[in-house]
This record gives structure tokens, sequence and C-alpha cells, in this order.
């Protein structure tokens, strides 16, 4: 109980329930139906409503006496038979909808028991569609017509549920309130066991029905303007008007109501209307109308009017028309309170408006619009179609009907193909849940089932890599008009750049631009464009490490499209196929990139990254996308050779990092894997030898093939938390990158061995697989052990060995970095590990005190038994 239904007597509240629990009942039975049982009663209720549609109408004009009874008659036509032919095939139980493509599926679940207002407007029409709908989607439905629609509305609800039950419907699935209070409909509205609310009524009704808290539908007022713009078919246009605003005497909610007409046509519009049987009234008898038809305190239309023959409400006024007048057509100067026949006018009153030009007449359909109907009806008579597109974009309507009648229009299936309906839903705009047509589709709760998806992967790559001893030579296959070589002083020094410009054709003019050899700049990027631009080249060679290849890949972006903004290309991105930055597609010039490593490490020749350290601005920007890749990969060890061994241990661990992060990422495929154990395999045998015995040509061959080998699988794997935490520290601490790693490295493969205290959301991975990844990689490198644990303990083992023979630190502190250093750095360190891409396709998402936990294992090194330890206990 509450204070709206305090005043209801224990009689009647006994009755109210009765209604709602013989809905319950009905609907709960009606759940066991089959598509084909509703659609078995469907068809003879459709059936019995026609039979009865003249019936009907009658009783309808005899009760409310408004309207027009051969419209009326239209109108449970329509309720019936386009209803009908809408719905018949459409499916409304169980599986109604499939999507193979997208591995979904629709299901239909029914409401239960619906409380209906139905309005005295379209009284028995609506009643008609309404049970139509609701037995298609097997709910019951309590209707409470306006009082003074009870009869006719009554009599439409027993047709309808006797046929149904005839044909299979359950008892009780149709009832009608016997009378009507406010009270009654508060009672019903707040009922728990009331699903929903289908409120077609005037403004009140659909506030209350908002205001019950209920899911409800409801639909709002209208005020419907029309645009007769000066190309439409002025014949056809005005018979339209006429039709739309004098049928059922104008009761549809979405018929015109101010017509607003171009100035070059507006007199021969205003003559079309008088020979067509309409009075177009003076100023006197305009204004007469407006003071008698509008109710001056509210503003909104006398009910007296509604529906009523325009010959019977000039009688009234006391204007003198010819007998056979149908429509009372009153010239305004103005939208809003000042000019009164300027609001809705459900009885044929039609106003309209001389407009002077275009702008001027859109202005004021939408100031019609926004006078009391936003959301609703908009109409316009026009052959130009982009004034009829740009009057859809500025009207607030959820039906924007063109060259034919607002009402039944609107009403859809006869003059278009919108979905028949007779409750409009008018958006927001109106205050209501839907712009929809309402529809059988919202008599229903439609789940959906979501089946897995597997998303697209990739595998892409340079599409020609050159290597071992001399593959330099390949260059000759190369032509280039203008070839500038990209190196940096060390390598120009010691020859490098001699040697490749010893394949490159004679014809070909060759300029070097020398780069220091650190990390690349804005401004190392800009002067190299401008020598591109100025040598017009059509060849990039990059020979270096993984900074001069990167600074010669920003280099031909800048060059080629020199609109590529570093800073927006360097977005953030969860998905590179969702990303929301596109790379330029548009190339002013072109040059080929050939890219050749002087490390065995970073594998820049073969990946699509870049990083550019901004130092104006204190940033590094990275870049990130397959059209950076370089062209061309050569992969030749004479460059390496000369590497100092503190060099081949950084790079080579770089190198293992990679491929390790690799073969547990979350993007990692069968196609990256293969590549990540084979890295894997060569750094293991062949880094220690390069390291011991620098000239030994095999080993520097495969560790330069390792390293570009690993680079193709995290170039489309991407790599792990290990970079994220080695990024951080070298940053803060100065430390080369190989290094870093080196210092994370076995943590963070017992860290991933683990049971995660978070998982990382996966769809490219059935289950976590990190542990049994590493066990696979320890049965490659013939390790030894019988179970997951064993193995993940044995490549550990193996890793932290490696590091050993390599003499690199074992621990952070071993670098002679103290505790209260790293304790007052780990702050920054966290934010910046966190802050980091790399970790997003880690098989873990590591917690923020997780960061800080591997950073104070990497600073005690040997304590990695405990981390060990964790693995045997928790994987399985
Ligand atoms: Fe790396």
């Amino acid at each position: 109980m509450n204070e709206k239904t305090a005043n209801l007597s224990q009689e009647r509240v006994a009755y109210l329930e009765g209604l709602v629990s013989q809905g319950r009942t009905a609907a709960a039975v009606f759940t066991q139906c089959t598509q084909e049982d509703v659609d078995r009663i469907v068809k003879p209720m459709v059936l019995a409503g026609q039979k009865q549609a003249q019936y009907l109408a009658r009783l309808a004009i005899e009760e409310t006496k408004l309207g027009v009874m051969e419209d009326k008659v239209i109108k449970n036509m329509v309720a019936t038979e386009f209803v009908y032919n809408y719905v018949k095939d459409k499916r409304t139980v169980g599986v109604i909808r499939e999507f193979p493509d997208r591995g979904l599926i629709e299901m239909a679940e029914p409401i239960g028991v619906i409380f209906s207002l139905i309005p005295i407007t379209n009284p028995t029409s609506t009643v008609l569609f309404k049970c139509i709908m609701a037995i298609k989607t097997r709910n019951a439905v309590i209707f409470s017509p306006h009082p003074n629609a009870w009869r006719c509305c009554r009599e439409a609800v027993r047709i309808m549920y006797e046929t149904a039950v005839k044909h299979g419907a359950p008892e009780g699935v149709f009832a009608c309130l016997e009378s009507h209070t406010l009270e009654d409909n508060a009672y019903l509205m707040r009922h728990k066991d009331v699903g929903l609310i289908d409120a077609t009524g005037g403004p009140g009704a659909v506030k209350a029905a908002y205001s019950s808290g209920k899911p409800a539908l409801g639909v709002g007022p209208g005020n419907t303007p029309v645009y007769l713009e000066k190309s439409a078919d002025l014949n056809m246009a005005v018979v339209d008007i006429i039709i739309s605003k004098t049928f059922d005497n104008g009761t549809i909610c979405a018929s015109e109501q101010t017509v607003v007409i171009d100035d070059e046509i507006y007199d021969a519009a205003v003559k079309k209307f008088a020979d067509l049987g309409a009075h177009v009234c003076n100023s006197k008898e305009t204004e007469l109308l407006s003071c008698t038809v509008i109710d001056p305190n509210t503003g909104f239309m006398q009910p007296m009017a509604v529906g009523q023959r325009a010959i019977d409400i000039a009688r009234f006024v006391g204007l003198s028309v010819k007998p056979n007048t149908k429509l009372l057509v009153t010239p305004i100067q103005g939208v809003g309170r000042e000019h009164p026949l300027s609001v809705e006018k459900l009885f044929p009153v039609l106003a309209i408006y001389r407009a002077k030009s275009a702008d001027e007449a859109l202005k004021v359909c939408v100031d019609v619009n926004h006078a009391g109907g936003l959301g609703h009806t908009a109409v316009i008579f026009s052959r130009n179609d982009e004034i009829i597109r740009k009057f859809g974009e500025m009207m607030n309507a959820g039906r924007i009907i063109v060259n034919s009648p607002g009402s039944i229009g609107a009403l859809g299936g006869v003059y278009n193909d919108m979905v028949p309906t007779f409750s409009f839903g008018c958006g927001t705009g109106g205050g209501n849940s839907t712009t929809d047509n309402v529809n059988v589709y919202h008599y229903l709760n439609i789940k959906r089932l979501a089946r897995r998806t597997q998303p697209h992967m990739w595998f892409r790559i340079p599409n020609q890599i050159y290597f071992n001893v001399n593959a330099v030579e390949n260059l000759r296959n190369f032509p280039s008009r203008s070839t500038i070589i990209v190196t940096s002083p060390p390598l120009e020094q010691i020859g490098h750049a001699d040697i490749v410009r010893r394949y490159i054709s004679p014809q070909t003019q060759v300029h070097v631009s020398v780069i220091p050899d650190a990390e690349p700049e804005l401004k190392t990027v800009m002067d190299g464009v401008e020598a591109l631009n100025f040598y017009k080249a059509d060849q990039i060679i990059a020979l270096g490490g993984g900074s001069v290849i990167d600074a010669a890949k920003m280099m031909k972006l800048k060059y080629e499209s020199p609109e590529a903004d570093f800073e927006e290309l360097g977005a953030p991105f969860l998905d590179l196929r969702k990303r929301v930055v596109q790379y330029p597609t548009q190339k002013v010039n072109q040059a080929r990139l050939v890219a050749i490593s002087t490390t065995s490490g970073t594998g820049s020749e073969v990946t699509p990254f870049a990083v550019l350290f901004d130092k104006a601005n204190g940033r590094k920007v990275t870049l990130a996308d397959y059209s950076l890749s370089p062209d061309v990969a050569i992969v030749d060890p004479q460059f390496v050779m000369s590497m100092p061994k503190g060099l081949t241990a950084d790079t080579g661990i770089d190198c293992l990092t990679h491929a390790l992060e690799a073969a547990v990422s979350s993007y990692a495929s069968p196609y990256t894997d293969s590549n990540a154990m084979q890295a894997i395999r060569l750094a293991f045998k062949y880094l220690p030898i390069a390291y011991e015995y620098p000239h030994d040509e095999e080993a520097r061959n495969m560790m330069h093939n390792a390293a570009c080998i690993a680079a193709i699988a995290f170039s489309n794997a991407s790599v792990g938390v290990n970079h994220a935490l080695a990024h951080a520290f070298g940053a803060r601490f100065g430390i080369a990158h190989g290094r870093a790693n080196a210092l994370m490295l076995p943590h963070v493969i017992a860290y991933n061995a683990a049971v995660p205290a978070k998982f990382m959301p996966s769809p490219n991975q059935p289950g976590y697989v990190a542990h049994r990844k590493y066990a696979m990689i320890a049965e490659l490198l013939g390790l030894g052990g019988h179970t997951v644990e064993e193995k993940v303990k044995n490549l550990i083992g193996a890793v932290e060995q490696l590091l050993d023979q390599l003499g690199m630190p074992r621990s952070i502190a071993a670098l002679g970095i103290s505790k209260g250093a790293l304790e007052q750095a780990m702050p920054d360190l966290v934010k910046l590990a966190f802050a980091d891409p790399s970790w997003l396709s880690n098989p873990r998402m590591p917690l923020v005190k997780e960061l800080e936990e591997l950073f104070w294992s990497a600073f005690h090194g040997r304590g990695l038994a405990k981390a060990v330890g964790a693995v045997q206990q928790q994987i399985s």
C-alpha cells in the first residue's frame, strides 16, 4: 500500500490480486507452448478481429463519441491484418535468430504479466493489436481501458480471449478491468508480479507508468510538423495531408499539426486545400478557434474537440463553413504559447505557416517539433533528397515520414515498410524508452547466447630475409637511383659502410648519413628525412644496431608520409587489430628499406617496432605497425664478428628473453612458437660459444640467425613482463637492456610458471599454459625431469647456468646498487613498469605489488629457491 492505493477496499484489492494471480498462472502455463502452438492460436484471433472489425468500430463510436466509424474499421483491419502480415513468420519462441558468423544466438523469453493501458482515441484497434502481440510472445495481459472506452474495449478483449482459449491459449491469459480508477492502475503498476507496463495513453498515464519503477513502454504526445517544400508534388501532398489529418477525425497522435509551406507555393497550396474541401480561415476565424479549441489556461487542446468533425467544431465555435467542409485550415505567424494553434490538435484543425526560405521553414518545423512533439513524428513533402535528409537530421522524431500521410504512414505497413503498430515510441525526447514502432520484440526478453570466438591471428614478417656470411651481396638485387646508407660513426670507421657500398650498383648515387649510435632522437630522424628529400632517395640501407635501424624506419615513415605524427601514432593500444590510430597509407615518396643488423639481439631488421626519444620534451615514443617493418632484412654474420664479449652477452640474453617471452605470450601461436623454440635452442647452444670464442663463425652466424628468428616470434607474439621490468630498471639505473633482462629472467620464469594471483583475459589461449610451455622448452633443450614442475625447475637452472657462463651480474645488489637506493627508486620503478605496454601480452597479469616483489627477487638474485619452491607447490 502507498498513498495512491490507500483508498482501495479489501474487496477491490482481492479482485485486483485475483486478476494478477490468474495472469501469472496463465503466463506460467503459456511458457510450455511452442512456436507452432502460438502461431496456431494467433491466426484465428486475427481472423476473428477482422470479422468483427466493423462491429467493434461501431461500438467504439457509440461509446466514445469521437472519430469516424469507417476509419475505425480501417484501424481495426490494420491492427489485425497488417500486424499479422508482419508477425506471422517471426520467431518469438525459443531460438529466434542465429548469427553463425558471430557465434551468437538470440533466444526469446516471455515477460509474464503485462499491464496495458488503452487510450480513448484508438480503443478497439489498440486492444486487437496488443492481444495479437501478447499471444505471439506468450504473455498474459491485464487491460485497463480509458473509462470512456471501457465497454468497446472489454468486447474486443472478449472476442480475442475466447478465440485464443478456443485454439489453445491458457485460461486467464487476458483480463479487462471491470471499471477503472487511478488507484487500480497505481496498484497494478506497482505489483511485483507485473513484469511490464505498456502505457498507450495520455501524458498522465505515461508518466504514471514510468514513475511506478517498473519497466514500461510508454508513448508520448505528438505535435507533427510538416514541411511542404517547393519541389513537392503539390497535388499529392495536399491530398495526403487531408487524408491523414481527417483520418478518424485526427485522433492518431502522428497526424499533421502545422504545415510549413515554402513562400513560392504557399498561395497555390492554400488554394488546393480550399479546392479539396478545406475551409481556410481568415484571421478573425483563426483567432476564434485559438481561444475555443485550445484551453487558454493550459495551452493544450480542449478534450471536447478531440475526434470531432470539422463542421461540428465550426458550428460549435460559431464559424460559417460549407456543409461538406472536412478540414479547418488556420494560418499562423509563429510557434509557441502566443500562437495557441501551433500545439497538438487531435481533431481536423490544421495550422499552416508561410516560410520565406528553406532555412526559415526548417527552423519553424524544429520549433513545432519542440513544442510538445519531441521524439514522435515529422513529415516532409519534397523531391529534393538533400532537403529530405537535412530535415531528417534536424527533426527529433522516431518516425520521419516522406511524401506520405503522417498518421497512416506512422502506423507502418501501409505507405512504407515500417513495422505496423498502434504504439509509437518517442525516445528520450518524449520521455520514452524507445523510438521504435512498438512491436513483438518489445514484449520479449531477448537473451543472447554468445559462443567463444577464436580471434583471427596473424604472422607477418618482411618478405625477403637473406642470411649467412656475405648475404650482403644480395644488395645487388635491388636497383636504385639514389640510396642513403644510415649508419653510426664506429661502423663507418671500421669499414662496414664500405662493405655495403661495394654491393650497390655503380649507377646508383650513394650517400652516407651518419647518425650517433645512441637513442634515436626526433632531430636525428628529421635530419635524415631532410637528406632523403634532398637526394630524392628511393632506397634506405640501415646498417647498425637497433637504434640505427629504428631511426631509419622512422625516417622512411616521415619521408613517405610527411603528415605522420609520431606522437599520435605512438598512442597506446590493447589490441593491434582494434587500435584507434591508423598509420598513413598515402605516400608522397617511396623508398625501399633494407636493414642490415650489426648486433645479434634486438632483431630490429625484421620487427615492426621503433622507439623514438623525444629528448626536448623528455618523452619516449614507441611506434608499432607492420608498415614499419623493413622491406628487406640482411642477416650477415660478418658484421657481428667484432662484437665485444660484453655486447655479445647482453644482446644474446636479449634475444633469449625475446624468445622465452614470445613462447609464453598470450598472443603466442604455433607460428610464433616454431620460431621462439628454435631461437631458444640456438641461443642455448651457440651463445656460450660465441661468447667464449668470438671468432667462431658458426656460433656467430647461428646467434645472428637466432636473434632474427626470435624477433620474428616477438614481432607477432610480443614480449612480456620481463621486458616491462627491464625497461623500467634499465632507464632508472642506466643498465644495458640485455643485462637488465638477465637480472629479471629466472625470476620471471618462476613467476609465470606459478598459478597467477590474477589471470590475464586472453581469448587466444584456452586455459593457463605458461608452465607447460616452459616444460616443453626444457624437453626441447634435453634438460630432463619427469613432471612439469621438475622441467620448469630445470629450465630455470639452465638459464641461471647460462647467465653464470656469460659472466652476467646475478643480482641488482651485485651491480653495487644498495637496498636503500632500490627502496628509494621503487615507486618510480613500479610506476614505469606498470605503464609499460610490454606486459599486456604476458600470460599472467602482474599486480603492482607483484612487480615490486619481482624487483626485490632480482635484488637478492640467489633467493630464487623460494620462487622455484612456489612453482613446485602450485603448478600441476
Ligand atoms: Fe628486448
